[in-house]
């Protein structure tokens, strides 16, 4: 797939296989602590997975977040101000982005997301809620610096990156995304972004290991999309979900763990798996103020306001793209 800005955004092999897909697998296969970057969590059976995550009780960012924007409408319209064009990092749900939109009084909407599919939904869907504002998909990696379209130019910008999907990556990346951000932004930029806050560990785990199952389907789906796409016999059944807190590094990790002495293969490579040996497939890190207004500092944004819910689990932070200043 070539996005119309001729970034390509998926490689195919004449199998059909998606390339970067099969090294990430392998590479991370042969590691002594087996990994798979956890973008790969999102086929569409994963993607609707998730969607099902932000209902269950115990996953609480998504209400939490949510608690926020509706409240704090007239404090965002005051901080921002209306004509900005709102860039989103990932095609909005339907629920976040209208609030934000409702409260700011924007000039355009800017939607950026690598599932054309994802993306026209989710266009179409804002369009017809806000009748007046222009709506301006961009096919795209966002986590690369992006060219914006002509028509938002000269118009100042919010970056709108909700749901704490910085916490997924880990510092180098998040600091790499928030660099590319600015850049993409420009100077005199602001940036609203989630971050979920460090709490109680069970809280934590219950909310990446629900009593339903659906995040232990949604780890479990990625073995069954390495099977499907990759010519796999991984044998789905002798794994099972685990979220785990590494207070080292302030993260939820998810695992999945072999319950027996195992062997597969996967594109034609043979892999054993010894009983209790994991695979690493996602990590969530969690903030405290200090570690996210260091994150955004590092990306060299500049903190200016943080809202939390009524129960203090999630923060929605505003940040400035501003000059540098003389520092000590
Ligand atoms: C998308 N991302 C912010 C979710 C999170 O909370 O880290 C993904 C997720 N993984 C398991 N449950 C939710």
């Amino acid at each position: 797939m070539t996005a119309k800005n001729g970034i390509a955004l998926v490689t195919r092999d004449d199998d059909g296989v998606d390339t970067a897909f099969r090294e990430d697998v392998l590479k991370g296969l042969k590691q002594s602590q087996k990994a798979i970057p956890a973008r790969w969590l999102y086929d569409d059976a994963g993607s609707q997975l998730f969607e099902d995550i932000t209902q269950i009780p115990e996953y609480y960012p998504t209400r939490a977040e949510t608690e926020i924007l509706q409240a704090r409408g007239s404090e965002f319209a005051e901080l921002i101000g209306p004509g900005r064009a709102v860039v989103e990092f990932g095609s909005g749900s339907s629920v976040k982005t209208p609030l934000l939109l409702s409260a700011i009084e924007p000039s355009a909407y800017v939607p950026l997301d690598i599932s054309g599919d994802f993306l026209r939904a989710a266009a179409d869907d804002l369009a017809a809620k806000f009748p007046g504002l222009p709506v301006h998909p961009v096919e795209t990696d966002f986590m690369r610096q992006v060219a914006l379209p002509n028509e938002v130019a000269e118009l100042p910008k919010l970056g709108f990156f909700p749901g704490s999907t910085i916490g997924n990556m880990v510092a180098r990346t998040a600091v790499d995304l928030l660099r590319n951000m600015r850049e993409t932004l420009g100077e005199g930029a602001r940036l609203l972004i989630g971050m979920d806050l460090i709490k109680d560990e069970q809280v934590l785990v219950d909310a990446y290991d629900d009593a339903a199952g659906v995040t232990a389907e949604f780890n479990l789906n990625l073995m069954r999309r390495i099977n499907r796409e990759l010519d796999g016999d991984v044998p789905v059944d002798s794994f099972t979900h685990e979220a785990r807190w590494n207070d080292d590094f302030a993260r939820i990790e998810m695992h999945l763990v072999a319950q027996e002495n195992l062997e597969f293969s996967v594109a034609g490579t043979r892999f054993a798996m010894k009983k209790g040996e994991t695979i690493h497939t996602e990590n969530s890190h969690k903030f405290s103020r200090r570690t996210a207004n260091m994150l955004l500092l590092a990306g060299g944004w500049e903190p200016q306001k943080r809202w939390l819910d009524s129960k203090e689990r999630f923060s929605l932070l505003l940040a400035e793209a501003a000059p540098e200043k003389s520092a000590p």
